[in-house]
């Protein structure tokens, strides 16, 4: 029987000299669920440990004796397992390139050895700034060769790094630091995007004036631009002051697997981004070992992931993963726009990248341009691309695996979150026919799930909830600082399962495909954006008495942010007092929570006890009036007809 056209069987090729390729697969997955035990511990002799682990898998996913603990009784340090251990054989090779905004100012090249002592100085400085093992450290830096090396710093130190994305504005950066009482700071004078510069250093200060930042100490400053900058002596310092006479050797801490490596805050169901807590050795074996094995990673690649190391893709596929595998990993520091859309094929060419990771609606803005700025470039050295953040539509991959890819390069659609700590679902290029707009297959020791909302396990094909039915070495631990938060959120839903809070469809060949979020959690370009950040910032407005943000589907952005707001009792609503709310969400969150359409409410609809009926409003936003389903339980329904009339320009 010949293939559907939708289905991209393995290239022979490919797989002729792949890692894994589909009997390989097969027979792993089996061995991964079987005995995790026995497969984890193989797994993990790929890092380095100062005390080898003969403890492997600790997990109870019952509510009631939760735990997560894989190789509880290992010690390892990871940035030893990123650098040091590359010293030998691999002292010259480029760990990172680092191409910056403006193509002018020239890339940079830096082995692993220079790497390891760019670390170590900093580490070094870390601790005579009295920063020690547990301490919590807040990175809020641009795209640049630092914000790797203040990441790798911090683990040397056995400091928990929490990096902050350089789009959020300074009471972002406040809740931040306040709700793990950071010590130190390391940020930049500015950074740079597509020609602008960001006032990084301001914003930190405009954060420390916020309540609960007095736990800093210290804010360290990358020289980058060489703009001006405020300097507070003495708790602001150069970061090129503070680590040049440094020794270029620091003694690594002796960390248990179990010892946390970092906190990477992310939006859930509440105005309260929650602090998802990761360890050491599980994650690290993870995203390493996912690393290798869904790029297919050979020694000779030039790996590029366009991820903003702010994200958790950036954490575990630019920094850890690459570098734990010895890979050499390209940073790019700027936009796919800029100085055009051929930017990204120009990068690929100028340093002859292999493998391209990047998120769906990177590839649906340049889409748009048609296959001109593409087909100007040559992009003949890549030989794998990967897509990740959201779901990528099928005629997006297509454009992808044609246009970009020449029909030569696999696509791998990779499923995970900032709580897996890496790759979930995915296809392995050696391994997995390719379906546009599927994942595919689970990855080795990952048991997914659907169920319905009563909790029902479904079989065979089916559409429901997405449940992970045991743990995965690369899974977060707790919910910094609020362990009950960790266990109401993800193991109480559907009890004795991990719920990801992603809906998804089981074809009749087992692929998954995911369809998204199903709580209040909006995807905006791959951003995870609560629904309630963003209301909690519009009421904070002395204008606004209520408001209520819902998703809608939006071409490049795969879901843009529509906020129904009433005004207080005597507020007039006017154009400039819309623009003023608007600004008022970026000056709270930051950019990435720009509404895209604001539309006045006087009234929202509510259930008689009071519940607002997002379902209606979704409708509403997305244009679908006639889909509204049933208002009869309804307070008033006639705030729904109002609604309709103002969305429609009645
Ligand atoms: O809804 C899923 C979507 O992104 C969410 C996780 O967001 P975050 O924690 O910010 O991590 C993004 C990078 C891993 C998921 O719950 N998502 C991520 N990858 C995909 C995806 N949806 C569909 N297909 C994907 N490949």
């Amino acid at each position: 029987m010949s293939p559907s056209p939708d289905i991209h069987p393995v290239d022979p090729d490919v797989a002729a000299n792949a890692r894994i390729d589909r009997d390989a697969y097969e027979r792993l997955y089996a061995e991964s669920v079987a005995d995790p035990e026995r497969f984890w511990g193989r797994v993990g002799e790929r890092l380095e440990w100062m005390r080898t682990p003969t403890r492997i898998k600790d997990v109870d996913f019952d509510a009631r004796n939760l735990h997560i603990r894989w190789y509880a009784d290992g010690e390892l340090n990871a940035s030893v397992n990123c650098l040091d251990r590359h010293l030998e054989a691999r002292g010259d090779k480029t760990a990172l390139v680092f191409e910056p905004d403006d193509p002018e100012h020239g890339a940079q090249h830096i082995s692993y050895r220079a790497l390891h002592e760019r670390v170590c100085k900093l580490a070094n400085a870390l601790r005579s700034l009295g920063v020690r093992k547990g301490d919590r450290v807040t990175i809020y830096l641009p795209m640049i060769p630092e914000a790797a090396v203040a990441m790798l710093a911090c683990a040397r130190v056995g400091a928990i790094h929490s990096v902050v994305f350089g789009g959020f504005a300074a009471n972002s950066i406040a809740d931040r630091v306040a709700d793990c009482e950071s010590k130190l700071i390391i940020t930049a004078d500015e950074g740079r995007r597509g020609g602008r510069t960001v006032p990084l250093k301001a914003n930190v200060d405009a954060a420390l004036k916020l309540p609960g930042t007095n736990s800093v100490e210290t804010v360290l400053v990358v020289r980058h631009t060489g703009a001006a900058v405020d300097m507070q002596m003495p708790r602001d310092r150069w970061y090129d002051a503070v680590t040049k006479d440094q020794p270029a050797q620091c003694e690594p801490e002796r960390m248990n697997a179990e010892d946390p490596l970092f906190i990477l805050y992310t939006s859930g169901s509440t105005g309260k981004p929650k602090g998802v807590l990761h360890t050491t050795g599980g994650y690290l074996v993870y995203a390493s070992y996912t690393h290798e094995l869904v790029f297919d990673l050979r020694e000779d690649d030039v790996y590029w992931c366009t991820a903003d190391v702010g994200w958790v893709t950036g954490h575990s596929y630019i920094v850890y993963g690459p570098l734990a595998n010895g890979a050499t990993a390209l940073m790019f520091e700027g936009v796919p726009n800029h100085p055009d859309t051929s930017r990204f094929w120009q990068v690929v060419d100028k340093h002859q990248v292999t493998i391209f990771y990047t998120a769906p609606t990177a590839i649906r803005a340049l889409m748009r341009d048609g296959d001109g700025p593409v087909k100007r470039t040559s992009r003949s050295s890549l030989r794998l691309l990967g897509s990740v953040g959201e779901p990528i539509n099928p005629e997006a991959w297509r454009w992808y695996y044609e246009v970009v890819g020449d029909s030569r390069c696999p696509v791998v659609d990779t499923w995970w979150q900032t709580e897996t700590g890496g790759i979930m679902i995915s296809p392995l290029p050696g391994a997995t026919d390719l379906k546009p707009g599927s994942a595919t297959r689970p990855f080795f020791g990952v048991r997914p799930a659907l169920v319905d909302t009563n909790g029902a396990i479904l079989e065979g094909e089916a559409e429901g909830n997405l449940v992970i039915l045991d743990s995965w070495p690369g899974q977060m631990r707790t919910v910094y600082g609020d362990h009950q938060r960790f266990i109401d959120t993800y193991f109480r839903t559907y009890p004795g399962t991990y719920f990801s809070g992603d809906g998804c469809r089981r074809d009749a060949d087992g692929d998954y495909w995911i369809t998204g979020r199903v709580d209040d959690v909006i995807n905006v370009s791959g951003h995870r954006i609560g629904t309630a950040e963003v209301e909690s910032a519009l009421v904070s407005h002395p204008k606004v008495a209520e408001a209520a943000v819902v998703g809608f589907p939006h071409d490049i952005k795969g879901q843009g942010i529509y906020a129904y707001v009433t005004l207080l009792a005597g507020e007039m609503s006017s154009e400039e007092l819309r623009k003023e709310l608007v600004a008022h969400v970026r000056s709270e969150i930051g950019p990435i929570a720009t509404p895209d359409h604001l539309q006045w409410a006087p009234g929202l609809p509510k259930t008689r006890s009071g519940k607002i009926m997002r379902r209606i409003l979704r409708k509403i936003a997305e244009n679908a009036p006639d889909q509204l389903g049933d208002t009869s339980t309804l307070a008033d329904p006639s705030v729904v007809q109002s609604l309709v009339d103002e969305r429609l320009g009645r």
